[in-house]
Order: C-alpha cells, then sequence, then structure tokens
C-alpha cells in the first residue's frame, strides 16, 4: 500500500499558509487541518462566555471550563473544505473577525490550551496523509513530519491580504488597524515561552512578499510530490 506523509506548514500570520495547506491537501486526498482555527475557536469561547472582562483575563476561571469546550473539525462539501464547530455551532465566520484576531495571541500563550489543542492535532495526523498549518507544528506537534515549510511575508504585505479579505466580507475596519494587529500577533507568537513561532532546522522557507502563492504552490506541491515518492521507493 503506497505510504502517506505528513506534511507541516508554519509561519506567520497571512502568509497564505492556509491557502497552500488546503489546496495541497485537496491535491493529495490529504486531511488539512487549520490549527490556528482551534486557538481562535477557543478564544471565541473565552469572549462569549465572559472570560475577557474589563481589559483583563480571568485565566483561573478559564482554565476550570476548558473541558467544556469541543472543537471539530466538519467538512462542507459545498466549498470543499472543512469548517470549525465549537461546542456543535459552526463559528467559521466569526473566528475570522479581528475582534477575535485581537485577543488570541493571548489565549495561545496559555500551556493549558496548547496542551490540549496540541493532543487533539497529533491525534488527526496518527495515521499521517494530513497536511497541518499552524506556529509550532513543525517543532513540537509533528517534530518528525517529512516536509516542512515555514511561510514569511513582509507585515505590510501581509496586513493588505488580510485588509482585502476582510473588507470583502464587509468588516469595517482600516489598514492601519490591520497592521498593527499582524504587528503585534508576530511580537507576542514569536516571544512566547511555550512554543513559540521559530522554523524548524529542517524546514524550507519561502518568502513571499514579491510572489503570487500560484508559482510558490506548484514548487511546494512538486516537493510533496517527490518526498511522497522517496517514502515509497
Ligand atoms: O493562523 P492564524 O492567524 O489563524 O492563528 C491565530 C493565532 O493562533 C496566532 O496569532 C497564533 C495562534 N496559533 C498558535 O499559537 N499555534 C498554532 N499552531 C496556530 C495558531
Amino acid at each position: 500500500m503506497k505510504k502517506n506523509i505528513t506534511i507541516a506548514i508554519d509561519g506567520f500570520s497571512s502568509t497564505g499558509k492556509s491557502t497552500i495547506a488546503k489546496e495541497l491537501a485537496k491535491k493529495l486526498a490529504y486531511l488539512y487541518v487549520d490549527t490556528g482555527a482551534m486557538y481562535r475557536a477557543v478564544t471565541l469561547y473565552a469572549m462569549q462566555n465572559g472570560f475577557f472582562k474589563d481589559n483583563s483575563f480571568l485565566e483561573n476561571l478559564f482554565l476550570k471550563e476548558l473541558d467544556k469546550i469541543e472543537l471539530e473539525f466538519i467538512f462542507n462539501p459545498d466549498l470543499g473544505f472543512s469548517q470549525m464547530y465549537l461546542n456543535g455551532k459552526n463559528v467559521e465566520r466569526e473566528i475570522r473577525g479581528l475582534d477575535v484576531s485581537k485577543l488570541v495571541s493571548k489565549i495561545a500563550t496559555i500551556s493549558e490550551v496548547r496542551k490540549k489543542l496540541v493532543a487533539q492535532q497529533k491525534e488527526y495526523g496518527k495515521s499521517k496523509g494530513v497536511v497541518m498549518d499552524g506556529r509550532d507544528i513543525g517543532t513540537v506537534v509533528f517534530p518528525n513530519a517529512e516536509l516542512k515549510l515555514f511561510m514569511t511575508a513582509s507585515p505590510e504585505k501581509r496586513a493588505q491580504r488580510r485588509y482585502k479579505e476582510l473588507l470583502d466580507r464587509g468588516d469595517d475596519i482600516t489598514y492601519d488597524e490591520i497592521l498593527k494587529n499582524v504587528q503585534h500577533r508576530d511580537f507576542i507568537d514569536s516571544n512566547r515561552k511555550d512554543s513559540p513561532l521559530r522554523k524548524a532546522d529542517d524546514a524550507i522557507e519561502f518568502d513571499n512578499s514579491n510572489l503570487g502563492l500560484e508559482d510558490q504552490f506548484e514548487r511546494i506541491y512538486n516537493l510533496a510530490l517527490d518526498k511522497i515518492k522517496e517514502i515509497n521507493s
């Protein structure tokens, strides 16, 4: 039987990680897991249940409820990819907004949250045949992944992409707000104690500041095919 591989895609926010990961999973008929969506859904739960209060976060109370948070990806056949469900409800739209983006890095610093989500992510990938994107996939979740990619682009370019996405869906935001959020998240994600964002030593780096994602996708797809050929030879 043909052996499958694990593909880990890490990098900064809005570097096109999920676009590439989704497309790669589709072409290879692999499972796609957007781990950022999981951190975003936990953040939404904390927001909806009053754990962010008067500019502070009630961490101890929140941690007591961690077991009540159930996350699930359900495949949407019309769209051709999975969407995030929080305790049985589709939260795909809510988790992508700037409100969640502003608070998610805080939630992602909490070790108990990371432990819960990493366990679920490892479970998704235990039979291989998975493309997973995030910040710590090649370093913590799947340190033995056969193919590791690390995506970067300038903060301005990433903010432009994110700004356009949110404008297209009708959100009332400014470019400056988005740029500030991108820079703030870069800082927290790269400097947190538990599993900071960093390139795994054996990851291949792609900077797409000045390159279309289509060109990059072809290179990445060929890398995946080469790896699959290699482990099956
Ligand atoms: O990929 P994204 O922008 O949707 O991720 C949202 C946040 O979640 C990001 O700012 C950092 C955090 N995150 C993380 O800490 N570890 C992951 N594996 C994925 C995301």
